[in-house]
């Protein structure tokens, strides 16, 4: 899709209802993201967030999906040294059911690994919520110029090192720009402009129906819909027409 220049469309998922919605909405992948941490089980972050429910959500998503490729979270703090990594990523393929695993930050060695081991592997870039206490706050990254020089090496190596696609979350549109250009590997974008290869959205933020206050990378795809498959589609189609994300969505 990224060869022939049609925009990816994602959208996390959590449950088979869900699951089931959004895959016939068309809709390219789904998320089972740890995410679900905060809007499923209203925690404040994603921290809290188990193996076992990673796999439990991931098993009713992929039970339901027909056609979406989808691909989960390995949560915080299990993936810190590559056999670890290794063994939760199995769990989420094998007792989860996804085809591609996500893991934050520039952890190059573990990429690599896991890929040598035949796991598919999604890198993410930018906004890293696993580390919110070092961070302080939820923040766009990359704006200082050593920051952004800092992330374009970071995505090199990760795609050097067998990543099969990045997610860039809350990331200047410029920034965002530059690295899916330079990697030939799709980047799908949450916060980080139209020029990404993709797009990815918290279900419930689009929805409308978040705990907290819609950030403000996210539209309400509600408003004018007649229905919750209405409302996915929508956004399917303005992330397919360069509709989503607009300016006022991108920094
Ligand atoms: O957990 C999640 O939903 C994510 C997206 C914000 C990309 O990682």
């Amino acid at each position: 899709m990224k060869q022939r220049g049609e925009k990816i469309s994602c959208l996390t998922a959590y449950d088979a209802s869900f699951s089931a919605l959004i895959d016939s909405a068309g809709i390219d992948m789904m998320l089972v993201g740890d995410s679900l941490g905060m809007v499923i089980q209203g925690h404040e972050t994603t921290l809290p967030v188990s193996m076992d429910a990673m796999v439990y959500h991931s098993r009713c998503v992929s039970q339901a999906r027909r056609r979406a490729f989808v691909l989960a979270d390995l949560p915080f703090m299990t993936y810190v040294n590559p056999m670890m990594a290794a063994e939760n990523a199995a769990r989420l393929m094998q007792a989860g059911g996804v085809q591609m695993i996500k893991l934050e930050g520039a952890r190059v060695e573990i990429v690599r690994f896991l890929v040598d081991q035949g796991i598919p592997v999604c890198g993410h870039l930018g906004l890293l919520p696993q580390s919110i206490n070092q961070l302080g706050y939820y923040k766009v990254q990359g704006k200082e110029r050593a920051e952004a020089e800092r992330m374009i090496a970071e995505a090199h190596k990760l795609e050097q090192a067998g990543a099969g696609m990045l997610v860039l979350e809350c990331v200047p549109a410029a920034l965002a720009k530059d690295i899916s250009a330079q990697l030939s590997i799709p980047v799908i974008g949450i916060g980080a402009g139209v020029a990404c290869d993709g797009q990815v959205l918290v279900l419930y933020d689009m929805l409308n129906i978040g705990l907290s206050k819609r950030p403000r990378f996210s539209r309400n795809f509600m408003q004018g819909a007649a229905s919750l498959q209405e409302a996915i589609m929508a956004y399917h189609q303005a992330v397919k027409q360069l509709q989503f994300p607009a300016s006022e969505h991108s920094f």
